[in-house]
């Protein structure tokens, strides 16, 4: 019960990365907020779980944001974790691009983690200190063909966490990146499936297969990692970039004979 009695703000809490911590913080104790677009998902997972609300929120929208920092003050009477871990994949090489998709790319992936920690700061200040983790991506450091949107947002986002956590250390706010690899998710499965309609397991299987532990990494591993980050334990962890990747990015594309 490491969060007894805090309060903790989950974006994208509606499924995948999101829902595992929203329910892993609220096994631990604590009054959970679900902040989603998706309301029938995100108001069943809070109705699941005790002292827990959902509140619709396009982290791209600022309006947005503000609304879910000042409702899950209202309903709990302050704030202590956010979790900021909505964001979407796109794909597209750079000729391909429109703007419409680089605004939406930009605006959940990297403003949605402006608007929330902007809001959340001043209510983390006003209980003396709180935690915020933000979901960036091994695409941060190294990637693939046909993303560089994708992982310009997720670099964008280490940057910004960086000069979050600067500006608020003394103050007993500490800020961190989560850098997972494949995690099976609805997201992950949504992109196996848009690949192969008929052999998605499989597919998973085989990107499992390219990480040195043998297999993907499941949502309530990346969930036990933030709440490291987010618990006592961590208390002098500030400004850091936490990969969770299965020894993804330490692999050399070098294979010895048997
Ligand atoms: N799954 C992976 O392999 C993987 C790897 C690295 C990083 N990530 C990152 O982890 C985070 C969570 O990914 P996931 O795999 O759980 O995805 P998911 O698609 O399974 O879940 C994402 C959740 O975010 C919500 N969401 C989407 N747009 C939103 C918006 N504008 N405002 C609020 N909520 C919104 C969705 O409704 C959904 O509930 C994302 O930032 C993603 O980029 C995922």
């Amino acid at each position: 019960m490491r969060f007894d009695g805090k309060v903790a703000l989950v974006t994208g809490g509606a499924k995948g990365i999101g829902r595992a911590t929203a329910e892993a913080f609220s096994r631990e104790g604590a009054s959970v907020v679900i902040a989603d677009i998706d309301d029938v998902a995100g108001a069943m997972v809070a109705a699941a779980l005790p002292r827990a609300r959902y509140v619709h929120t396009d982290v791209a929208r600022i309006t947005d944001a503000e609304r879910a920092v000042r409702q899950t003050v209202d309903a709990f009477g302050g704030l202590d974790i956010l979790f900021s871990n909505a964001g979407i994949q796109v794909y597209g090489k750079i000729e391909d691009v429109t703007e419409e998709h680089v605004e939406r790319a930009m605006g959940i992936n990297f403003k949605g983690h402006v608007w929330m920690c902007k809001y959340a700061v001043p209510q983390m200040r006003a209980r003396g200190g709180g935690a915020i983790v933000c979901t960036s991506s091994i695409q941060a450091l190294a990637t693939q063909t046909m993303v560089p949107v994708y992982a310009a947002s997720k670099a964008a986002t280490l940057a910004l966490v960086k000069g979050i956590a600067m500006d608020y250390a003394l103050e007993n706010i500490r800020v961190n990146a989560i850098l997972p690899a494949s995690v099976d998710t609805p997201m992950l499965r949504n992109a196996a499936k848009a690949i192969s309609p008929d052999g998605a397991d499989e597919l998973i299987a085989q990107w499992g297969r390219m990480h040195p532990i043998g297999r993907v990494i499941t949502m309530d591993e990346v969930a036990r990692l933030v709440l490291f980050l987010c618990s006592d334990d961590a208390a002098a962890i500030t400004g850091g970039e936490y990969i969770i990747d299965g020894g993804l990015m330490a692999r050399l594309p070098l294979v010895m004979p048997d």
